[in-house]
């Protein structure tokens, strides 16, 4: 184990694998790891809605499942009319369906009821028949007012009819599954910082050991006057990680809480929906993070992280060299966000929402200053054109972008990339 990830203050609340404040230090835009930028689509598949965080229906191995003919996907999202920054609020978990992988359908709220007071991020599985959705339920539901409370909660009970188009229906059974322990994993009131998370469950099936995990998006508990960080303080209130639980029995309902994969400690606050792809027998781990996010004397951006691994619970080595895998433009910081890939046609697909499009030079905090209208006008709320990512060991490469909302059939090929198309080109 890496001496400096040890604390002897407080055995334990370390992960074995840690992003540093010295690798995050080199985090700039490269030609590697700038995404292309977006345009609002022509026609806006869900104009009624806003949505953003959205995850794929997945097989166990992790492989998109394609249930007679459909792709399907879960998205948070909430009515259109609601202001960018109060969709939190709200959330709600919708199914879209699609029968070409281009063009969707609004299957509806998943859920007539459901834990906390709104949901957050998930991820969902399909086994033999079965759709779990695994959620944050966030807010307690007996509190009169808006909580963040966490907790991470699997839904049972729904099973997909296509008989007659498609259909995903219950009855749903809701069965909390996790909360945080306050040891490997910060409660609530332990938090310094100025926002926790316990959060954005993620099924995985780890194919080497056939063993059942499930990731989570944490918080490490630095006790006060710890020596991580030097001491320093002000760095202790960034303490993201990347939890995760075990299944010993391979039942996705039966998790026990296990040491976290990877913390940020000193270095960055939110290490949001993580997620791992297997390639290549290597271990790619990715979460989203946030300029706003980063501790202090370090400058991030708002976008996808990755780090790689030999074992599951392996020594994660940041990709790139620095943890950066895709972010925004610099004229454009906060285009998208909430960025989940996938395998596809041997490479990486990344699949993200279209978040603010216009800035005129502002950060987010000045847009939420905005008048309403101006709020609305210069917000996504849809699906962004789905990412493609090169990668080879600890490298990764920006090779282009497909459609909005596309997300390629199972047996399709990917087409060429525009370097390719030009390289052909010019022979
Ligand atoms: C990322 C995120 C998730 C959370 C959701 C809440 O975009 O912060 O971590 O589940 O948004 O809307």
């Amino acid at each position: 184990m890496d001496e400096q990830l040890l604390d002897e203050g407080a055995p334990g609340f370390r992960a074995r694998a840690g992003w540093t404040r010295e690798q995050a230090s080199g985090i700039e835009r490269t030609a590697e790891t700038v995404a292309p930028v977006f345009y609002p689509p022509e026609t806006d598949q869900m104009p009624h809605l806003h949505i953003w965080d959205t995850w794929l229906l997945r097989e166990r191995d992790g492989t998109p499942a394609t249930v007679d003919g459909y792709r399907v996907c879960f998205s948070l999202t909430a009515p259109s009319e609601t202001l960018p920054g109060a969709r939190h609020d709200v959330a709600t978990i919708r199914l879209f369906y699609s029968a070409d992988g281009r063009n969707w359908t609004d299957g509806g709220p998943v859920f007539e009821s459901a834990l906390g007071q709104r949901q957050w991020a998930g991820s969902a599985l399909y086994d033999d028949g079965d759709v779990y959705l695994f959620y944050t339920a966030a807010g307690d539901e007996a509190a009169g007012e808006l909580t963040y409370t966490q907790r991470i909660v699997g839904a049972t009970g729904g099973r997909i009819d296509t008989d007659d188009g498609f259909e995903l229906a219950g009855p749903w059974t809701h069965h909390e599954l996790l909360s945080p322990d306050g040891e490997r994993y910060e409660r609530e009131d332990q938090s310094r910082a100025m926002t926790y998370t316990f959060r954005d469950p993620w099924f995985f099936e780890d194919p080497e050991t056939g063993e059942t995990w499930l990731l989570f998006e944490a918080n490490s508990p630095v006790p006060e006057g710890s020596a991580a960080c030097g001491g320093d303080a002000t760095q202790q209130g960034f303490n993201g990680s990347v939890g995760i639980a075990r299944s010993p029995t391979g039942d996705p309902l039966d998790w026990e809480l296990a040491d976290p994969l990877l913390d940020a400690v000193g270095v960055n606050q939110e290490l949001e929906r993580p997620h791992i792809v297997y390639r290549d027998g290597l271990y790619y781990l990715f979460v989203s993070s946030h300029l706003h996010t980063f501790g202090p004397g370090l400058t991030g951006f708002d976008g996808l992280y990755g780090f790689v691994a030999e074992e599951l619970r392996g020594d994660y080595v940041p990709l790139n060299d620095t943890g950066l895998v895709v972010t925004n433009p610099a004229n454009a910081p906060f285009q998208a966000y909430s960025w989940m890939v996938f395998p596809h046609d041997g490479e990486l697909l990344v699949q993200n929402f279209f978040n603010y499009f216009d800035f005129a030079g502002e950060t987010l905090d000045e847009i939420a200053e905005l008048p309403e209208s101006e709020q609305l006008r210069r917000f996504g709320g849809t699906l962004a054109p789905t990412l493609r990512l090169g990668v080879e060991g600890s490298r990764t490469r920006m090779l282009g972008k497909l459609g909005h909302w596309e997300i390629p059939m199972a047996d399709e090929s990917l087409p060429p990339t525009e370097r390719e198309l030009l390289s052909r080109a010019a022979t």
